[in-house]
């Protein structure tokens, strides 16, 4: 639903060669809108065809002409009203009130006009209201958000961290928020692997990929691996893609996909012998129920893969919305952990820790120079006092179900 009401949007407020380029994409249909929206909710051969092309097509777009892209939570881009509008909507009265005092108007265009123009009004709406979001909410904007990428965001810690130990995996392993479903396909080759994930369009992508390496059609897995590296070029993670023929080269065992919520899993106790969690425990309400979950469906001396970002990460990203003005927590980041929180929240429910890793560096002046620049300056400053020597944003842990 929400999919078909943000390309109705999008499409009718891009420009006319914009438009055509979209057109082009999928020849010959009457109802643009519904035919995207269509192609987004399937999940065979020709959905991830189409889904190679039209993320090219974006990424191009981001580059060159990014005010006219698919962007969320940027300002002087043409999604920038849809999404203001989206929260006028769901948005409670007391905030909306906040909002047109602060604004000093009712009138929706103007208000989302000055929330454009305005950095020091975007960041005032961030904290008082986009930081509000339900987990629904969150779910449903999560569907918008994953047509920025074809890559969910995890696809190099997995190679990093878990890869290497990957012959170590089997019985069934979860893939607990498994979004486009990278890691799934590489570890159906050794283990039975379940996937849930809240959000349907990553869903849908993660299902094409893993029927066609089901059916043994591997020649698009090149294009697939090309297309994730080039969109996680930046991330400072030092490790190389494997090849697809390298990676890709077993069958799948069998995997079963689940729509649905982690903190409420729904697979019998003792059931599991890994969960793979990466980039997915900061986007969440509520770890702790999450944490609960993993320690009833695991076994006995089951491992759970982690990955999470730090609250460096969180001080980055609170300097970087500062500064741009977001209007939501960068890509809805609900939470920050360092490695003290991360282990006694896993000990708490039962886990003993194997590992805990800190990976994606930032020096010291660099992140204290940006900081220097922020009202998070003091965080920054009291962050200093943690236990690494060098700013890694990001951890890897592994737990142990005892
Ligand atoms: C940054 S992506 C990471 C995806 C994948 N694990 C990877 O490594 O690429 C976060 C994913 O978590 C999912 N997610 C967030 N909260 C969730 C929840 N409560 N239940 C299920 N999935 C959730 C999102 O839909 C999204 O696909």
């Amino acid at each position: 639903m929400i999919l078909r009401e943000f390309f109705d949007y999008y499409f009718s407020v891009v420009d006319p060669e914009v438009l055509s380029i979209y057109q082009q994409l999928m020849p010959g249909v009457s109802d643009l809108a519904s035919s995207y929206e269509e192609i987004f909710s399937r999940n065979d051969d020709e959905a991830i065809a189409f889904l190679l092309k039209f993320h090219r097509v974006t990424s191009d777009l981001r580059n060159q002409n990014p005010s006219q892209a698919i962007l969320f939570n940027v300002h002087n881009n043409v999604c920038f009203p849809f999404f203001v509008e989206y929260l006028w909507k769901v948005m409670n009265p007391e905030d909306r009130q906040k909002l047109i005092k602060e604004a000093g108007t009712t009138d929706l265009p103007e208000i989302t006009k000055q929330l454009n123009d305005d950095v020091n009004l975007r960041n005032w709406f961030r904290k008082e209201i986009g930081s509000h979001l339900s987990q629904q909410d969150l779910f449903t904007l999560n569907e918008i958000i994953a047509l920025q990428n074809f890559s969910s965001g995890g696809e190099y810690s997995f190679l990093k961290y878990v890869y290497p130990d990957i012959q170590k995996l089997n019985g069934k392993v979860l893939d607990a928020g498994c979004g486009a479903g990278f890691a799934t396909l590489v570890m159906s080759q050794y283990a039975s692997v379940y996937s849930i994930d809240a959000c349907k369009a990553r869903l849908e992508r993660a299902m094409a990929l893993s029927n066609m390496m089901k059916k043994g059609e591997k020649t698009i897995f090149p294009r697939v691996i090309d297309l994730i590296e080039e969109e996680l070029g930046g991330i400072q993670v030092e490790c190389e893609f494997p090849s697809a023929d390298d990676l890709l080269a077993g069958t799948s065992k069998e995997v079963t996909f689940v729509e649905g919520s982690i903190d409420n899993l729904p697979y019998p106790d003792n059931y599991f012998d890994a969960v793979n969690c990466l980039d997915v425990l900061e986007h969440t309400y509520n770890p702790e129920a999450i944490v609960e979950q993993f320690a009833r469906v695991l076994k006995p001396g089951g491992r759970v893969f982690i990955t999470a970002p730090t609250r460096y990460g969180e001080v980055e990203q609170h300097i970087h919305e500062s500064i741009e003005g977001t209007l939501f927590p960068a890509m809805l980041h609900m939470h920050h952990f360092d490695p003290q929180s991360l282990t006694e929240m896993f000990e708490r429910h039962g886990f003993k820790t194997v590992e805990i890793t800190p990976f994606d560096f930032m020096n010291w002046e660099e992140f204290m120079e940006i900081a220097s620049r922020s009202p998070e300056r003091e965080l920054a400053e009291e962050l200093k006092a943690q236990p690494f020597d060098q700013v890694a944003l990001q951890l890897f842990a592994v737990f142990e179900k005892i």
